[in-house]
């Protein structure tokens, strides 16, 4: 940034909601009804982050390892899953409920309650004993909506990872250690969703399950660590907003012998945005034991047979793209007393990697020549309306980190000026170049 200018980081999360509201980043569900709380739907730009936050966790954790296959599960398992993974027992938060105003309040969470609207004179809700509720959403299969009929929307997308592990393995021909890998939706009934996407009922989680020998449990366990941390940097995210911190023993999960959260500082404190876990043995030996298959291995040259521990990574997507854009919201004070709103979201992730921008509307024919060809490989915006410099900050509010004006001169001279979103420099750089430009600084970087 230049020494004349000031910058602001995100202080109020209001700030980023706004902006990803008006901009169709991410707007609430069903929003003409009044929206439904805890579900948000992600529009073309969001869409777009997402997606390529996704391909580059499946590129660095799945395509560039011999050593991880991939899957695509369904959403909903044999309800037995969820009986042998501790779910139907043991996945709860404890609640309370306002006698007075009827609302639901998670215990641990009651400093967000609030005064008791229905209660005058008196601020204070009329609690009740706190009680287990469990966050599964439940469905029925068939035409029946009898006990029998109940399955769950999965509430975390490793189990079918753990049932579908002795089978994949076999296709794949894989030899302990190896991983196996999935992204997509998991379904949580929160009590309390808040913090706009942070905490949702539906969202998406990136999981690993990584099986090695018991004895080799710590080495694995430090390596992903690393190599998720270090992703992390690599897509962006300061050093500064991001921490690891170890589980206390009595915050372990019930199936967890160690823990580490990978943390970023939001608006609204430290939270979670990943937990690197090693699970033991539990989720294959209940399986085995649920459906009374052995999904142990032998070791081929010293026929020890072993139940595989498993190492997790397991990261929300949802969550992830939520800290990119609280990293990359920030608000510059220009000279001449102008501010400029800019998502300074790392190149390759950005939902727009280049806008094409021709000075006047009678030099669409060439602009949209460029447009078509640089949009075969990235998603490239057009936009010919209205005042440049309104353009250039519309990009700079959506994160294009690009903006490639199309002007008098690009006719004779084969050129086109390129204007970079966080110095906001601009460089001539001729048309048969422009290619190589941004596969340098988008896909290269
Ligand atoms: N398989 C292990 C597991 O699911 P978790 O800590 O419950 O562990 C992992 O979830 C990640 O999933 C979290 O770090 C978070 O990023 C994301 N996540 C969990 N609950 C979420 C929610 N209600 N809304 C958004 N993301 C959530």
């Amino acid at each position: 940034m230049a020494a004349d200018r000031s910058e602001q980081p995100l202080e109020r999360m209001e700030d980023l909601v706004s902006l990803c509201v008006r901009r169709g980043y991410i707007f609430p569900s069903s929003e003409i009804y009044g929206g439904i709380n805890g579900f948000w739907d992600y529009g073309p730009l969001g869409v777009e982050l997402k997606n390529n936050l996704k391909s580059r966790w499946w590129q660095r954790v799945v395509r560039e390892r011999d050593d991880v296959e991939g899957l695509d599960s369904s959403i909903i398992s044999h309800p037995r899953t969820w009986e042998a993974s501790g779910h139907v027992d043991h996945f709860s938060d404890p609640m309370v409920d306002c006698r007075a105003c009827k609302r639901r309040f998670r215990a641990d969470q009651l400093e967000d309650a609030g005064p008791c609207p229905s209660r005058e004179g008196s601020a204070e809700h009329d609690f009740t004993e706190p009680r287990h509720f469990n966050l599964m959403l439940k469905t029925w299969i068939g035409a029946s909506e009898d006990a029998a009929a109940v399955a769950y929307l999965r509430a975390e997308t490793c189990q079918p990872i753990f049932t579908g592990f002795k089978r994949i393995r076999e296709v794949a021909r894989q030899k302990i250690p190896f991983g196996i890998a999935q992204i997509g939706k998991a379904f949580r009934n929160e009590i309390n969703p808040r913090n706009f996407t942070f905490r949702s009922r539906e969202f998406e989680q990136a999981e690993l399950e990584y099986f090695c020998h018991p004895s080799e449990r710590e080495k694995w366990f430090a390596h992903w660590l690393d190599e998720r941390v270090r992703f992390h940097r690599e897509i962006g995210i300061a050093e500064r907003s991001l921490r690891t911190r170890p589980h206390e023993p009595d915050e372990l999960a019930h199936y967890a012998k160690q823990a580490v959260d990978i943390e970023f500082r939001f608006p609204f404190g430290w939270q979670e945005i990943e937990g690197v876990h090693d699970r033991g043995d539990w989720d294959l030996s209940r399986h085995g034991e649920y459906a009374g298959k052995d999904l142990g291995v032998t070791d081929p040259e010293t026929k020890e047979h072993f139940v595989p521990v498993v190492v997790e990574t397991s990261v929300g997507i949802d969550r992830t793209c939520l800290a990119l854009l609280c990293d990359a919201y920030a608000v510059e004070s220009l000279e001449g007393g102008e501010t400029r709103t800019v998502l300074r979201l790392h190149p390759a992730l950005a939902p727009v990697s280049a806008a094409i921008l021709p000075l006047s509307k009678k030099l669409a024919e060439p602009a949209r020549a460029l447009h078509r060809e640089l949009q075969r490989r990235w998603n490239v915006f057009y936009d010919d309306a209205g005042n440049i410099g309104r353009r250039y900050r519309r990009q700079d509010e959506a994160g294009t980190p690009f903006c490639i004006t199309y002007d008098f001169d690009s006719p004779q001279d084969d050129r086109v000026t390129v204007r970079e979103r966080d110095s906001m420099t601009q460089e001539r750089v001729a048309l048969d170049a422009v290619s190589s430009y941004l596969r340098e600084r988008v896909e290269d970087a």
